[in-house]
């Protein structure tokens, strides 16, 4: 039986008991494909970020909370099974804080003109360790996600990473900020990607993320894994 794994959701970073950076990602797009591989009768181990989705049945799940746990729990499992194929869905942070304060951090001065500076550090890259990893699965496919230049930025990315394929998709452009009949990703049942091989691109219709997951499969099977 053929093994994959899938990260999806947002990772959250600490600053403080009470704070966290995130991004916007709901994890629907790689709940989808966690559920559209179980289907195609693949062992699936999802590693997801903090939502707010239903646990998917049927499968390994692993959940955390910061891009270290994430890239904790990957590479643990990469060397204690046998993964052929790994899709990395999750909108990881690139950076997360320098440092965590045990308490909660003050209002210096009462003034609504003060200024508070945090310093950020970056988070280990999931996808280039997997695509680096001895025991790296057959496929390794990318997620990509780009607000302008999309096909030129996910080609770059693809081949920064060591992927085999990414999937390029126009996200997070916040509702408010969404002209009428202008496409936006971000909490939206619909998505349409682009699947960029190393010599092929395709481009899906705008569907239901269950719809554009099963596509993604469908081409996953299609790759000659075993
Ligand atoms: N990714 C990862 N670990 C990270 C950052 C990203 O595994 N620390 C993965 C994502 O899951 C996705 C791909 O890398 O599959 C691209 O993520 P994206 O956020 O589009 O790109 P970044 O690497 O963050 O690059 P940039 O911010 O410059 O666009």
């Amino acid at each position: 039986m053929l093994h994959a794994l899938v990260t999806a959701g947002p990772t959250i970073e600490r600053m403080d008991p009470v704070r966290y950076i995130s991004n916007f990602s709901s994890g629907k797009q790689g709940y989808a494909i966690a559920n559209a591989l179980k289907e195609q009768g693949i062992n699936v181990t999802l590693v997801s970020g903090p939502v707010h989705l239903e646990e998917p049945q049927g499968m390994q799940v692993i959940h955390v909370e910061s891009a270290i746990n994430m890239h904790g729990a990957c590479k643990e499992l990469l060397e204690t099974s046998t993964i052929d194929m790994a899709v990395c869905v999750a909108a990881v942070c690139d950076w997360r804080p320098q440092v965590y304060h045990r308490q909660k951090q003050k209002k210096q001065a009462h003034d609504e003109h003060a200024t508070q500076t945090v310093t950020f550090v970056q988070n280990p890259d999931i996808l280039h360790m997997i695509s680096h990893h001895e025991n790296r699965p057959k496929l390794v496919v990318g997620f990509a996600a780009e607000t302008e230049s999309m096909l030129d930025h996910a080609r770059e990315k693809r081949e920064k990473k060591g992927c085999d394929w990414i999937v390029a998709n126009q996200v997070y452009v916040p509702r408010h900020h969404v002209e009428e009949g202008e496409f936006s990703v971000f909490n939206n049942e619909k998505n349409q990607l682009c699947l960029i091989k190393e010599d092929e691109v395709i481009l899906f219709d705008l569907m239901d993320k269950y719809k554009a997951a099963k596509m993604l499969v469908a081409e996953m099977m299609g790759a000659g894994v075993k």
